[in-house]
């Protein structure tokens, strides 16, 4: 698969994403950069967006939190780290977690783009980016990632870059979600073979 596909989604990219072929480098993260990522992703968590049924309950993403602490045990230990996407004007615009698990496999989480460039491939070039720091780093073959399970429009976004469900899915914690009920909410897990 080639490192960084173009977009050809027919959909509008966001105003401030004016192509989808953006020139854009990725980048390990280093403890300095540990700041900026936590800001990064906790915008773009609670960032509203325009696609049906993407973010899921609103009020449970306007309440997310990002400390700076587990961004940087992420960048610190040995099996994990943070890949940065940035523009060609040197700014931030996206980040993954990935880090290994068992001999064969790795995880990917808290994957974000800012708003202001989203529906621009950057989310997918980050994706491709990361699957193959995994491989390339770790030898793993097989990627791991939860989605929630009211965001059917995001599932499917990644089922359509080949992952597949594994068929678990865990209860939402009950200590994040920020005294709302959401009763059914889960995490399905999704898994990807390189
Ligand atoms: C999830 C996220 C990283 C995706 O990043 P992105 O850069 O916007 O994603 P891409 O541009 O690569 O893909 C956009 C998709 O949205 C679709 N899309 C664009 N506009 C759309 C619209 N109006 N309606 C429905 N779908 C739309 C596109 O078709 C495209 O899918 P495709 O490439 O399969 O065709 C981003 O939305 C984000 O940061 N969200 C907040 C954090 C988050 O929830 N992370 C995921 C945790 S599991």
């Amino acid at each position: 698969m080639a490192s960084c596909l173009f977009d050809t989604s027919s959909y509008e990219p966001s105003p401030a994403s004016t192509s989808a072929t953006m020139d854009l480098h990725f980048r390990l993260a280093t403890q300095e950069d540990a700041d900026s990522i936590q800001q990064h992703i906790q915008a773009a968590f609670r960032a509203e967006d325009p696609r049906p049924n993407w973010v899921g309950s609103a009020e449970l993403a306007a309440k997310f939190r990002m400390d700076v602490e587990p961004v940087l045990r992420c960048i610190s230990a040995s099996d994990s780290n943070i890949l940065m996407a940035i523009d060609h004007a040197g700014t931030l615009v996206g980040t993954v977690m990935m880090s290994k698990r068992a001999p064969n496999s790795a995880r990917l989480a808290m994957l974000a783009v800012d708003q202001r460039h989203s529906r621009a491939g950057i989310g997918r070039r980050l994706l491709q980016h990361a699957e193959q720091h995994c491989q390339n780093t770790w030898d793993v073959t097989r990627i791991e990632l939860d989605v929630l399970s009211d965001r059917p429009e995001l599932l499917e976004w990644y089922l359509r870059r080949g992952f597949t469900k594994t068929g678990a899915v865990v209860p939402f914690p009950e200590h994040l979600k920020e005294g709302l009920e959401l009763p059914n909410l889960g995490c399905i897990e999704l898994e990807k073979y390189l």
